[in-house]
């Protein structure tokens, strides 16, 4: 607690009773949105998911997707309004470079378009390098299960820096990276629809590897050029865990064993020194109720108990993001919720479930947790991997037809929030923890 002094209110007179009404973030703490290059930019024509997606017809298929590759414009306006001071992108390989070793300059020169704008705004870019597409090229050759995937990426990074760099602080190299190895070599749900366990550990380790020299490029040449320090982390899809029996050895083992794979097992096996900041997406937590290896079952689903849940099924459950918060503290670095958001079509539980993850947060930041900053996925509705455009998750809704942006109710929330840069103690009791929907409500229509 001791580097958090000074930053709060001091707790006398007027003040304490202020203090006691609002819930404030740190100073300078960051207010952004997240998105990634082909749930949103449209026209993706050259990467793996795009032709994946072409394959057959009854897979979603991004098409146009948000338009946000030419709208940018329009869409950085909005997020000005919103009171935003950060916004997380990645950059799409596939269009950077098309071919192997063939960059597109024209491509480059469209980030560095949106990136001065976002910097001219006030809004701080965090880039992305890479977020689950490849290029076809790459993937044909045998993406991410060949060894030389590294040296090819590392190859693409080092244009990306050198390009970029110059107009950005926050790099992230690989968003999720055993969701991608899992989804896509042991589900086998995303491309390539593979179902192995060795393929998905390879790729798995892969990334590792990319993410480990990628951080000593991306250092190296800011040292070069006596850049600022930039600051280099990876994306981790992080999860709470619990098991109902907690007494029983087996249960604890389990969960001790999950949580490791899950939240810990690439920041130790890329070493601790390789990042300058935890960088958290939190949508899950799951309940352990028996070990089942033979059907590999071995969580509960949110939907047989009744649980509220997302429009895709995903439960609502703010507290899960403090306990994972305070796990994290270990690493003695700086935290960023760089996803975090519901898919509804309903406004009231958008608005509750971000004022009440927030207070989760804010009571994370109280017992010790660095959190610097918090991006909502997603600025816009948009393109769902193999969900595709159904769920809603944008602070601003998209009509696809029209492409026109809806400036939602959760929207307004989130900008008072950002101006404040706290929560007052009205809107959590009026939009947060005051009303909780019945956990029957939240089996009908789809769990909206
Ligand atoms: C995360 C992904 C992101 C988006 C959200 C809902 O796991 O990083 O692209 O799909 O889930």
């Amino acid at each position: 607690m001791a580097k958090l002094k000074g930053i709060y209110p001091t707790l006398t007179g007027a003040n304490r009773l202020k203090f006691h009404r609002t819930l404030y973030f740190p100073p300078r703490f960051l207010w952004g949105t997240a998105t990634s290059a082909h749930q949103v930019e449209g026209g993706n024509r050259d990467n793996d998911w795009w032709a994946w997606e072409q394959r057959r017809k009854s897979r979603p298929h991004s098409g146009r997707a948000c338009d946000h590759y030419r709208r940018y414009r329009e869409d950085i306006a909005l997020m000005s309004a919103m009171g935003q001071n950060a916004y997380r992108l990645s950059v799409e390989w596939s269009r950077i470079e098309p071919q192997p070793g063939q960059f597109n300059h024209r491509a480059i020169e469209h980030y560095r378009d949106v990136i001065r704008a976002l910097n001219r705004a006030g809004i701080k870019p965090m880039v992305t390098l890479h977020h689950f597409t490849n290029p076809r090229w790459f993937a044909a050759a045998g993406g991410w299960t060949r060894r030389s995937s590294v040296r090819v990426y590392l190859r693409f990074v080092r244009t990306v820096i050198q390009e970029l760099g110059d107009l950005v602080e926050f790099w992230v190299t690989i968003n999720e990276p055993l969701v991608y190895s899992l989804q896509s070599y042991l589900v086998g749900l995303w491309p390539p629809n593979r179902k192995s366990y060795w393929l998905a550990l390879r790729v798995y380790w892969h990334l590792v590897v990319a993410h480990r020299r990628a951080y000593r490029e991306i250092h190296a040449y800011y040292h070069e050029r006596r850049w600022h320090r930039p600051k280099v982390g990876f994306a981790s899809n992080t999860v709470s865990l619990y098991a109902y029996q907690q007494h029983a050895i087996s249960s604890w083992l389990f969960i001790r064993v999950a949580d490791f794979i899950w939240n810990h097992s690439f920041i130790v096996m890329t070493g601790r020194g390789y990042h300058d900041f935890i960088a958290v997406n939190y949508y899950f937590h799951y309940r352990l109720k028996h070990i089942h290896f033979r059907t590999l079952r071995f969580f509960v689903e949110a939907r047989q108990e009744h649980r509220e849940m997302s429009g895709v099924g995903w439960e609502v459950y703010p507290q899960g993001i403090f306990d994972v918060l305070l796990d994290l503290r270990r690493y003695r670095l700086p935290i960023y919720i760089t996803e975090n958001g519901i898919a509804t079509a309903s406004e009231t539980k958008r608005t509750r479930y971000l004022v009440s993850y927030l207070k989760e947060i804010y009571h994370a930041i109280q017992a010790g947790a660095d959190v610097r900053g918090y991006f909502w996925w997603s600025l816009l509705d948009n393109f769902e991997w193999n969900l595709g455009f159904h769920p809603r998750f944008g602070l601003l809704g998209v009509n696809y037809r029209t492409q026109a942006r809806i400036v939602r109710p959760a929207a307004a929330i989130y900008q008072q929030i950002a101006h404040g840069n706290s929560i007052p103690h009205w809107m959590l009791k009026v939009l947060g923890h005051g009303v909780t929907i019945p956990a029957s409500r939240s089996l009908s229509a789809k769990g909206d």
